[in-house]
């Protein structure tokens, strides 16, 4: 603590991102990034912009890639001014929080969840109520129907992999008519329905996405929100009262690219989940309980052993996944789905600890 920080400083508890340790041979599946590298398309329209250009700024409201990320959700009728986009999904969040999710009456989200949301609360001063998951891992739409400022959750919700159904997102955005709802969609792209075709019908709707994930672009830094143009405008108002150009022209030119390739896109997309359905038929086998799951990560316990120690024992053995030292979901591990190689691997290595 210094005495030079300012009041606010003294009081927060940032959120700690999964480790990205330095070692070789590493079977790194702790942080749901994507096994696959990004589109070739990608890297080379990255290489184009990678030029004298780069001393002018960037344009500031990223209309072409606005353009780019409507034109990908043209068949839901999407606008280039119903698009919002920012330096990774975690900072269109953050300023979601800001400009959409602070009211008199507390945001609501699940108790188990994204860990980034109670920090954003924390940032801003925000009041939360958690809305408990149900016994068995899953949000039900009716424990919100309380008198709220907002909803968010992320669907597949994180890190349990479990979803909504777009019927129950309806419900519950039927429900709340005057109140903001966001959705992070960061993993729907494995599996599950997406919310961005309700957008046009539900003007309390926003719904959030990465391209950190199906896209394979966590380090490029992208993300962005579709929604009512108030909302967006809400976004953009905030947004320029903080940084003008959080989107500099390479992770411009590379997520453009990202999202003109639809055919790489389904292709890595389904070589995952295709993994995942062997990775949980494998982990099963080996007595492991595995939640169903739409992501690219499965959330699994095994009854007889130690996650804690589990987690070590495949530390020991060059393999990481994730464990969260809280409350109901401590003997749970999240396991982020690899190349069918890497999945093989994990599961030898159990194989081996459990005998
Ligand atoms: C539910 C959820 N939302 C948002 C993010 C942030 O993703 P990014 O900032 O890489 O776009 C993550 C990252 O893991 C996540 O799990």
């Amino acid at each position: 603590m210094s005495r030079f920080w300012s009041k606010v400083v003294h009081n927060l508890t940032p959120y700690v991102p999964g480790e990205q340790p330095r070692l070789h041979n590493l079977v790194k599946l702790n942080t749901n990034e994507n096994p696959y590298g990004p589109s070739p398309k990608v890297l080379e329209a990255i290489q184009a912009a990678t030029a004298d250009t780069l001393r002018l700024y960037p344009d500031p409201n990223a209309d072409h890639l606005r353009a780019a990320i409507a034109n990908f959700y043209g068949d839901q009728g999407i606008e280039p001014r119903q698009v919002f986009v920012g330096n990774g999904s975690d900072e269109v969040l953050a300023l979601v929080f800001l400009a959409l999710l602070k009211h008199e009456q507390p945001l609501l989200f699940p108790d188990i969840t994204y860990s980034f949301y109670p920090v954003y609360c924390g940032l801003y001063g925000i009041d939360a109520e958690l809305v408990p998951l149900d016994e068995d891992f899953q949000i039900r739409v009716q424990d919100y129907e309380r008198p709220c400022g907002g909803i968010i959750f992320p669907n597949p919700n994180a890190p349990t992999g479990r979803w909504l159904t777009l019927a129950e997102i309806e419900t519950l955005l039927k429900a709340h008519p005057d109140s903001p709802v966001v959705i992070d969609e960061a993993y729907v792209d494995f599996g599950g329905e997406s919310a961005v075709g309700l957008v046009n019908r539900y003007p309390n709707l926003l719904v959030i996405h990465t391209l950190s994930k199906a896209r394979s672009l966590a380090g490029l830094r992208m993300g962005f929100a579709i929604g009512h143009p108030e909302l967006v405008e809400a976004l953009d108002r905030v947004k320029n009262s903080f940084n003008s150009y959080p989107v500099d022209r390479l992770a411009m030119a590379g997520a453009m690219a990202a999202m003109e390739d639809r055919d790489y896109f389904e292709r890595t997309r389904h070589a995952i989940m295709s993994s995942r359905e062997q990775l949980v038929t494998d982990l099963e086998s080996l007595g492991f309980e595995v939640l169903p799951s739409v992501a690219n990560f499965i959330f699994a316990r095994h009854p007889g052993r130690d996650a804690l120690e589990l987690s070590a024992a495949l530390r020991a053995r060059s393999i990481i996944v994730r464990h969260f030292k809280l409350p109901r979901i401590d003997q749970f591990l999240r396991i982020t789905i690899g190349t069918p190689e890497q999945c093989g691997v994990l599961v030898d290595a159990l194989k081996e600890i459990l005998a």
